[in-house]
């Protein structure tokens, strides 16, 4: 076969993708490998660097392959020199929106600098250009930069079309989104200019029927904040469910079984643990509380300072319930903590709950050891004074209680009785409740879980 009919597409889009983060570099195989022309623009040279030779600045399961992949292909390319995206016809903005030092609302800077650069370097002399924000950024935000470029004078089209990728499946979720939402601008001219190259970058995608929306910009800024905030509400509900079950013996992992039967409910997201992190949740819902303060209707959104509240809450328990087992003191005690990215599958160690249990406990004087199959390097340079392992058996070596917080499946996997012979004191915090509380105990185990029976008051409701 001469010709490769994925390869050879007759609509291929010259795109540019600013800021080759995590969103932006995945963001930038994913569309080349739908057969458009792709160049990754980032500040970071040695980022450039490492994604031009083919390799990830992050740890992201497929991504790697990806990459060489479409480098080889040469539809895809990563460069500093923002000279090198004028001719492109969709600019994506990729950059991050950090929570602002000290305050909750979100740092907008890397977004102003992405449009100033498209504004300095967009040709835009033979026809408009379309810049379709991916950021994840507050209500308010396209319709600004719709404004900034029109200062400017550049026939520029913003267009809002959120992202909803999770870390650990970016790729799959950029192939195969559940939905596509463009946020369009006002002007229905633009607007049907801005439809069109949206479409054609997504033809692929939306040959296979996935669901596209139609809307402005406020509405895509806030399908995003609002899915993120549904998603941390849910997780923090049944984290409230797990006290409860503590306080009176019951068992929330059969609880959300139960509940998630109900197809309004649902069965997803419902894991009660020590909560969540990462670089989104967190951060979003409290950038979504500072803008709707901005707005005067913060009493909207009073209840996400609720959820923030619980899930921090989640990280002390988990600390306290190893203490418990300690007998209230870490000082003279080893503590084996299994895990330390914000999620399995991830390397990432943004507002971890793993990571910030782990140094309340090294702070309380114990004598803690870490470890993490992808994350142990970033942590050895991000936190030198931890005790950062490379394998289980090290890491639990002498223990005296030992903490699942990221549920990676090697953990999950893990045999109590084996493990039972290398700890000095089998003691285990199931801060993710994904272990066999029986088969745990069946091997000699004091075990703990988050909401779960076979804990103290278990004992206390059987009394
Ligand atoms: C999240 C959203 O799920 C994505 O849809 C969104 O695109 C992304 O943020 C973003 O805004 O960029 P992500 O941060 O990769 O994705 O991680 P999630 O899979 O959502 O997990 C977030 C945290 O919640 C993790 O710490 C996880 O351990 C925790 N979690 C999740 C629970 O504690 N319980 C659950 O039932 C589910």
């Amino acid at each position: 076969q001469l010709i490769d009919p994925v390869k050879v597409r007759l609509s291929s889009v010259r795109i540019s993708v600013i800021g080759c983060g995590y969103l932006g570099a995945v963001h930038a195989a994913c569309m080349a490998s739908l057969g458009h022309q792709v160049i990754g623009l980032d500040v970071d040279e040695a980022k450039v660097a490492s994604l031009n030779s083919g390799v990830p600045p992050f740890y992201e399961p497929g991504f790697a392959e990806l990459l060489d992949e479409q480098l080889a292909g040469g539809r895809l390319e990563f460069t500093t020199d923002p000279g090198r995206i004028a001719q492109a016809q969709i600019h994506f903005i990729a950059v991050g929106t950090p929570q602002l030092a000290g305050r909750y609302a979100a740092d907008l800077s890397y977004v102003r600098a992405a449009v100033q650069t498209l504004i300095e370097n967009v040709d835009t002399s033979k026809g408009p250009a379309v810049i379709a924000g991916k950021s994840t950024v507050p209500v308010g935000t396209a319709r600004h930069i719709q404004d900034l470029c029109d200062e400017s004078g550049n026939d520029l089209i913003v267009v809002w079309n959120p992202e909803f990728l999770r870390e650990g499946f970016a790729v799959t979720d950029t192939v195969h989104p559940d939905r596509i939402v463009y946020g369009l601008p006002d002007d229905p001219d633009r607007a049907e200019v801005g439809r069109k190259v949206l479409d054609e970058c997504y033809a692929e995608l939306l040959a296979t029927g996935i669901p596209r929306l139609l809307t402005n910009h406020p509405t895509a800024e806030l399908v995003k904040v609002a899915a993120n905030s549904f998603l941390a509400t849910k997780i923090s509900f049944i984290n409230a469910m797990a006290q409860l079950c503590d306080a009176t013996g019951g068992d929330v992992t059969q609880l959300a079984e139960a509940i998630g039967y109900d197809d309004r409910i649902g069965k997803k997201f419902l894991r009660a643990g020590v909560g969540f992190g990462g670089g989104c949740l967190p951060k979003d819902i409290r950038a979504f509380m500072a803008r709707a303060g901005e707005l005067g209707v913060d009493e909207a959104l009073t209840f996400l300072r609720e959820v923030d509240a619980i899930n921090l809450r989640q990280r002390d328990k988990a600390v306290e319930m190893a203490s418990n087992l300690l007998g209230g003191r870490f000082v003279g005690h080893k503590v084996a903590v299994l895990g330390a990215a914000f999620k399995p599958n991830s390397d990432d160690l943004r507002d971890s709950p793993a990571l910030e249990v782990a140094q309340q406990i090294w702070s309380r004087g114990a004598d803690l050891v870490i470890t993490d199959p992808a994350a142990a390097d970033a942590l050895r340079s991000k936190l030198p004074n931890l005790n950062v392992v490379d394998t289980v058996a090290e890491a639990v070596a002498g223990a005296d209680v030992v903490l699942l917080l990221t549920e990676w499946q090697e953990y999950r996997d893990l045999d109590p009785r084996e493990l039972r012979a290398l700890v000095r004191t089998p003691n285990i915090v199931d801060g993710r409740n994904v272990l066999d509380p029986q088969r745990w105990a069946d091997a000699g185990w004091t075990y703990r879980g988050m909401g779960r029976l076979a804990g103290p008051a278990a004992a206390r409701a059987q009394v």
